[in-house]
């Protein structure tokens, strides 16, 4: 077939781009824009965005890791779109199996279409259903999986149990959030709907949507005795993405749930407390914000080392490094230097230089991943602001 074939089988304007080591059809992103001449992945007949393309990078390379380590790869997406990213896992990570589902028939077409001229309609095996049918039916899905990798729109949680119990003991489930607004406080009630937890907005929004998201799927596997702990959780342009190891009793479950707290902010003087303790904080202190329970343990594990010898993915080498080293720091918050200057009436110094001149005298500093401007560091909060206010340029 060739692809003015496929067009016609498909009924809607198609091209090839190219992700990875693989090729995809997808819609012809031209034909889709908004008035402003953006392309719209939503206006598109099957789901595709570009803009998702490091996130898939990343779920290649820790797939990729993980197939070295498991010396077998059984991938389930629940809500596949185009599959690509099932295809990717196919090809790049060389997956045993793939479990492609979505519930639009067009979506379902367009992947056995990618799954074909990539090679690897035998290893692919897609279904037109609901996914949450599937995630739950150990009939409809033929087994358990070593990743089940969660792609919605908007919020994962809906899923979250589904996709805890289609996973094996070992394996890796792992979801993607793009609603940022209840994620990072700008929409605290749709936050404490689906995330159970009092978000609002801080200096260090984005840092808590990742704790908030992780808090909250790891509350949802307690109840099957399930323990979620992160290999590799970040934040990237528009959505929250997290990779956890799942492993199952209660003792396990235990200790991850030990791992749950909340923080505590105080506006006006960018103070910020952990409170360990869950489900109650040991102590509030009077006059702050509390903001959680959210996930105050480590964003990355063991895998997201083994994946850094995956040089051929520079970027995401780099970045993981990045997270790394914000987990040595050990400290679930950053502070906006923009936001540290204007409390001391000064003008903002470069973040960069902030974060050498802490490393100056003997702290540990990094640049947050998620913000260029925001800086994370194990100094006490007094002297952020002393050497904020050394270097500030008036
Ligand atoms: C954000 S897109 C998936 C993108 C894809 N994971 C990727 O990496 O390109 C979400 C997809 O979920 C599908 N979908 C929405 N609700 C669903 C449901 N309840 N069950 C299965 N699929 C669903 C939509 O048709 C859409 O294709």
């Amino acid at each position: 077939m060739n692809l003015k074939e496929i067009e016609k089988e498909l009924g809607f304007p198609i091209e090839i781009v190219e992700e990875g080591r693989t090729k995809v059809i997808v819609p012809r992103m031209s034909e889709y824009l908004r008035p402003d001449g953006v392309y719209e992945p939503s206006h598109a007949p099957v789901f595709y965005n570009p803009r998702a393309k490091f996130n898939r990078d990343v779920a290649v390379v820790i797939g990729k890791a993980l197939r070295e380590e498991l010396g077998r790869l059984d991938v389930l997406e629940p809500l596949a779109g185009s599959g690509v990213r099932s295809v990717r896992y196919a090809r790049e990570c060389d997956a045993t199996k793939v479990l492609a589902v979505d519930v639009d028939p067009l979506a379902v077409k367009l992947i056995e279409f990618n799954a074909l001229i990539n090679n690897v309609y035998d290893k692919i095996k897609v279904l037109n259903n609901d996914a949450n049918a599937v995630l739950h039916s150990r009939e409809l899905r033929g087994g358990y999986f070593d990743l089940v990798d969660v792609d919605p729109f908007g919020s994962p949680m809906p899923f979250a149990d589904g996709a805890i119990r289609a996973t094996r003991r070992r394996g890796i489930v792992a979801f993607t959030a793009t609603d940022t607004a209840p994620l990072t406080g700008a929409k605290p009630q749709s936050a404490l709907r689906k995330y159970w937890s009092a978000v609002k907005r801080t200096p260090f929004s984005k840092e808590l949507a990742i704790r908030v998201l992780i808090g909250a799927v790891v509350r949802v596997a307690s109840v099957r005795e399930v323990s979620l702990r992160p290999e590799i959780a970040f934040f990237k342009d528009y959505y929250v993405r997290v990779e956890l190891r799942l492993d199952r009793g209660a003792g396990r479950t235990d200790q991850t749930l030990a791992q749950l707290g909340y923080l505590a902010y105080d506006e006006r003087n960018y103070d910020v407390r952990v409170l360990e303790g869950f489900p109650l904080p040991k102590e509030v202190p009077k006059g702050y914000t509390v903001l959680g329970p959210l996930w105050l343990g480590n964003l990355t594990g063991p895998l997201s080392e083994r994946a850094l010898k995956y040089e051929e993915f520079p970027k995401v080498v780099e970045f993981i490094k990045r997270i790394r080293m914000e987990d040595e720091i050990g400290v679930p918050y950053s502070y906006k230097i923009e936001k540290v200057a204007s409390l001391l009436h000064t003008h903002m110094p470069s973040p960069r230089l902030v974060v050498e001149k802490l490393r100056e005298i003997g702290y540990k500093a990094v640049l947050a991943h998620y913000d260029h401007t925001a800086v994370k560091t194990n100094a006490p909060r007094e002297d952020v602001f002393k050497v904020v206010k050394e270097l500030s340029p008036l």
